[in-house]
């Protein structure tokens, strides 16, 4: 039966994803009321710019006074895209204390300050939902905190940042160096003007700690993710990745470890190879693959960020909410009692592609296995290629931890046939 009383909405900022979310709000008013079970009506619109035209956006709504907002009293639901820490953060849990729910798509907020959000949310008896914070219209928190909740969810491993992807995609598909695709990137408006919240990995360690910490039931923040970014990959690691059957992707990795007992969050450029289904993620889209016990492997894929996409998002979790809100309830809060361990990088172990340039003499690739022989690191294959008295030399290594490797690498470099290590780069998803 329908409600009469709408329920009241506040949107916190009005840009790309803002604007996308108070178009369907009215475009499909009826659908929402009809799923909900009453209308839900939009009772205000912060944003930072007043006298910028929001085209559907009545003018009487619009304010610069975030706060009055959310401290009304009459709202039920508080829908934040204003993304960054402060004020979104203050903000939400003056909307818990003055009785609203909230929809969030701040990965930043979320990964830095997760735990005392939901526990602001929970104090309060209201929501937190944030679907929108990882991989755009993609459903993934839901599946992992809902769908899952009955199974064990071994290992979360996605191509969650659409910029680095469509560069990485760029320099795979026509040979291009990193600055010729990510200036491409950014003249088609894939990245911002500044990209090293993307291309550093800030943006996909976010997202990494937010999926480990619902995948795994423990806390996991933005510090416990090992973060590398991908502005040192070369079109020569593209060509060592072709030979291999690879290609190269950024990755955020979340896996159990030490046989269940801790868990790794990570993301780094990593070769995949071809056969993996992440391997076709093509230009800005976004994918992760999940493995669980009972489930076996599932694949997520789609449109990962953009403004119609993540509203998207944002409304299945408004819905959610309001239809808690109408029966009286709230959804599953944090989930975090199996508070496992979060490993450091050196104890994370897989396999690594190593490229030395080294004296072509007799004797050179027994020293340089003997260093790796030293370390406990076993080798795969060795491609050797000389010219003029100098090698590159190419190593693939059986699965190893990282400290070791560190350590061979270390050893590598203080050899004097070696002239120089030109990469390192860790093969995934085998
Ligand atoms: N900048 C992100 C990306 C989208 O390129 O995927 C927002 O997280």
């Amino acid at each position: 039966m329908m409600r009469t009383r709408p329920l009241k909405v506040a949107l916190l900022g009005c840009g790309v994803v803002g604007s996308e979310v108070a178009r369907i709000m009215t475009t499909h008013a009826d659908d929402l009321a009809a799923r909900i079970g009453a209308p839900v009506e939009l009772a205000g619109v912060a944003v930072r710019r007043p006298d910028k035209v929001r085209e559907g956006i009545d003018p009487s709504l619009v304010t610069t006074d975030a706060t009055a907002l959310v401290k009304r009293g009459d709202l039920d639901i508080v829908v934040e895209v204003i993304g960054g820490i402060e004020p979104a953060r203050t903000l939400i849990t003056t909307a818990f204390e003055h009785g609203a729910s909230v929809v969030s798509a701040n990965k930043a907020l979320l990964a830095q300050d997760g735990a005392a959000l939901h526990a602001a949310a929970e104090e309060h008896g209201k929501d937190l939902y944030y679907e929108a914070a990882v991989a755009g219209a993609i459903p993934l928190i839901r599946p992992l905190r809902e769908s899952l909740a009955g199974d064990k969810v071994n290992r979360v491993l996605g191509i969650v940042n659409g910029t680095t992807n469509f560069i990485l995609d760029k320099m795979d598909s026509t040979g291009a160096g990193y600055q010729e695709a990510l200036d491409e990137a950014t003249a088609l408006g894939y990245a911002e003007a500044d990209p090293t919240a993307d291309v550093e990995g800030f943006d996909a360690a976010a997202k990494a700690a937010i999926l480990a910490g619902i995948a795994f039931h423990t806390r996991v923040r933005l510090d416990d993710v090992h973060r590398e970014g991908m502005t040192e990959v070369t079109a020569a690691d593209f060509a060592s990745a072709k030979e291999m059957g690879c290609t190269i992707k950024l990755l955020a990795i979340c896996e159990r470890a030490g046989d269940g007992a801790s868990v790794t969050a990570r993301v780094y450029p990593a070769m995949i190879p071809l056969s993996h289904p992440l391997a076709s993620v093509r230009g800005a889209y976004n994918a992760v693959f999940v493995e669980s016990d009972a489930s076996g492997q599932l694949m997520f894929y789609g449109p990962g960020a953009g403004g119609a996409p993540t509203a998207s998002a944002v409304l299945g979790d408004l819905v959610a909410v309001a239809r808690n809100r109408i029966n009286g309830t709230t959804g599953p809060g944090e989930s975090a009692y199996a508070a496992l361990p979060v490993s450091p990088m050196g104890e994370v172990v897989t396999r690594y592609h190593i490229s030395l340039d080294v004296a072509d003499k007799p004797g050179v690739l027994a020293q340089v296995a003997t260093v790796f022989a030293e370390h406990g690191v076993s080798i795969d294959t060795v491609r050797q290629q000389g010219k003029d008295g100098e090698a590159s030399l190419v190593v693939v290594t059986h699965r190893a931890s990282d400290a070791a490797l560190g350590g061979t690498v270390e050893a590598l470099r203080k050899l004097d046939t070696v002239r120089g290590v030109a990469s390192i780069m860790r093969v995934e998803g085998e």
